[in-house]
């Protein structure tokens, strides 16, 4: 029997909603159905490069089509609980940039709101769908490298931005552990689950957000996963696992689809690598789609307890590091 598409609308004309859009055209079971713009203008320009999407010039004016079944929130990190809720209270499913809302509070706010309509809500941390990620875990688990030790994790890139943007205005909520750190941390609770110490230092701008972050979690039997993100450095994206038999390598931007290492003290070596249909971002889209299909309200590869537990640990970093967004903490 043939489905009906998901009809999707987005929050949101910048950078991500327009790689998004792109996804959205090789995932099967769904459509773009129109995007909204704080901008007609700008709507109207996203709308003809993803031609027929409709074309809005108000978040409220996209959340009130009723042929939308889910809103992909794209705008930055101060305004994901204010326009996640705008959906979710216009009955529409949500998928939310990461950070789903700036903190702990937030989050559990919007998961309140989603369970009370009983509507499917997801943050869109991309790369827990992707294969390389997924395999990663699975080497793992079947003892691959042996009992893991240890985990170095780096996100780092030189970031030519002003101070009025995203990356680093604390209106915006900016600063790198919430953009990229989080993936990071996301990671590390991945592949070893629940910490169980964190310690944490950064560098902060003048206007008090964090442009350099280090931050390590201990795990027991001494396990580490080491950490940084920055926007300070072009250093590699690389993300390594060391066992007592092996490590894992996931090579430079090991958070999008990529390859997978394998290397043992023998110096044998085995290789994964993956296709995957578009520019990865439709494997979040499938998972949602697929989700709202059988009438799930979460998904269980990034549920709302894997949320939650992430923003506990990126609450923490962020308190040791003394980065505070007064509007939201
Ligand atoms: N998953 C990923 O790989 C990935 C990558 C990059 C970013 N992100 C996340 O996606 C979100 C957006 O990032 P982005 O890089 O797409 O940002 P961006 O290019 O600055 O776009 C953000 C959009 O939000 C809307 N917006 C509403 N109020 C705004 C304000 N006060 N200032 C700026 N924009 C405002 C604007 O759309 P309108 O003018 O049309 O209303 C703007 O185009 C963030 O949460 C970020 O963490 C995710």
């Amino acid at each position: 029997m043939e489905h009906k598409k998901i009809k999707w609308g987005i929050i949101g004309t910048g950078r991500i909603a327009k790689v998004f859009a792109t996804a959205l055209q090789v995932v099967e079971n769904s459509e773009l159905h129109a995007v909204g713009s704080r901008n007609i203008e700008s709507a109207r320009q996203f709308s003809s490069t993803f031609n027929p999407a409709k074309a809005y010039g108000s978040y409220e004016e996209l959340v009130n089509d009723p042929e939308i079944d889910v809103v992909y929130v794209a705008t930055p990190h101060n305004l994901h609980l204010e326009n996640a809720l705008l959906a979710l209270d216009h009955n529409k499913h949500v998928l939310c940039e990461k950070p789903m809302g700036v903190n702990l509070k937030e989050a559990t706010i919007l998961i309140e709101k989603a369970k009370e309509k009983n509507l499917f809500l997801m943050e869109a941390l991309w790369s827990r769908f992707l294969p390389n990620i997924i395999k990663t875990k699975e080497l793992i688990d079947a003892g691959e490298i042996g009992d893991v030790k240890l985990m170095t994790v780096f996100f780092s890139f030189k970031s030519n931005n002003g101070p009025e943007h995203r990356h680093f205005n604390p209106d915006l909520c900016g600063g790198t552990i919430l953009d990229i750190g989080i993936y990071n941390i996301f990671l590390a609770l991945y592949l070893f689950g629940k910490p169980q110490q964190i310690s944490a230092i950064a560098g902060l701008s003048e206007q008090g957000v964090d442009t350099t972050s280090s931050y390590t979690i201990k795990y027991k039997d001494d396990k580490l996963a080491v950490m940084y993100s920055s926007f300070q450095a072009n250093s590699p994206v690389v993300a390594e696992i060391h066992g007592t038999k092996g490590k894992i390598s996931l090579e430079d931007r090991w958070f999008c689809p990529g390859r997978v290492r394998l290397n043992y003290p023998d110096e044998t070596e085995k290789i994964f690598d993956f296709e995957v249909k578009g520019n990865g971002y439709e494997c979040e889209a499938e998972e949602v789609a697929n989700c709202i299909r059988v009438g799930k309200t979460q998904s269980d590869l990034w549920s709302w307890y894997n949320n939650l537990e992430l923003f506990t640990v990126m609450d923490a970093i962020r308190n040791e590091c003394g980065v505070v967004y007064p509007a939201h903490d």
